[in-house]
């Protein structure tokens, strides 16, 4: 599978918020490569958990943030939120009962999401946030 390669389209125009996609892009590309090259389940397990936790203090940033400017988009966003978060909860949990092979339903999922969250979902505040001074 091909990894997500970060170039300037996936700025966002909020310093913090492009580091912590970073941050987690780097992690979902460790785990695309852990897939390609079949690693065993509990290292991809530990990734897994650690790009959870990254996930977690990212959405809540966002949502401080979009409560914080009002930002009208803030209840779609937050019910995406809820459902990675339940979905990766499934993910760990799938992954920690599959001693050797992981499924692999769970890296495109991962891909997918973090791609259409950063290019699409979150490009719409983008021009809210950065007129209100937040960059
Ligand atoms: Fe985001």
């Amino acid at each position: 599978m091909e990894k997500i390669i970060w170039d300037e389209g996936f700025s966002v125009g909020v310093r913090h918020l492009d580091k912590q996609h970073q941050q987690i892009v780097i992690l979902v590309n460790t785990l695309i490569e852990m897939n390609d090259t079949e690693v065993d389940s509990e290292i991809i397990s530990d990734t897994l958990t650690k790009m959870t936790q990254f996930a977690n203090d990212h959405l809540k940033t966002e949502e401080q943030y979009m409560l914080e400017y009002g930002y009208p988009g803030y209840s779609i966003q937050k019910k995406q939120h809820q459902e990675f978060k339940r979905k990766t909860v499934d993910f760990c949990m799938e992954t920690m009962a599959h001693k050797v092979t992981v499924p692999t339903e769970i890296f495109s999922y991962l891909k997918l999401w973090w791609t259409n969250h950063i290019l699409t979902e979150d490009m719409k505040y983008k021009e809210f946030f950065n007129a209100r001074g937040l960059k």
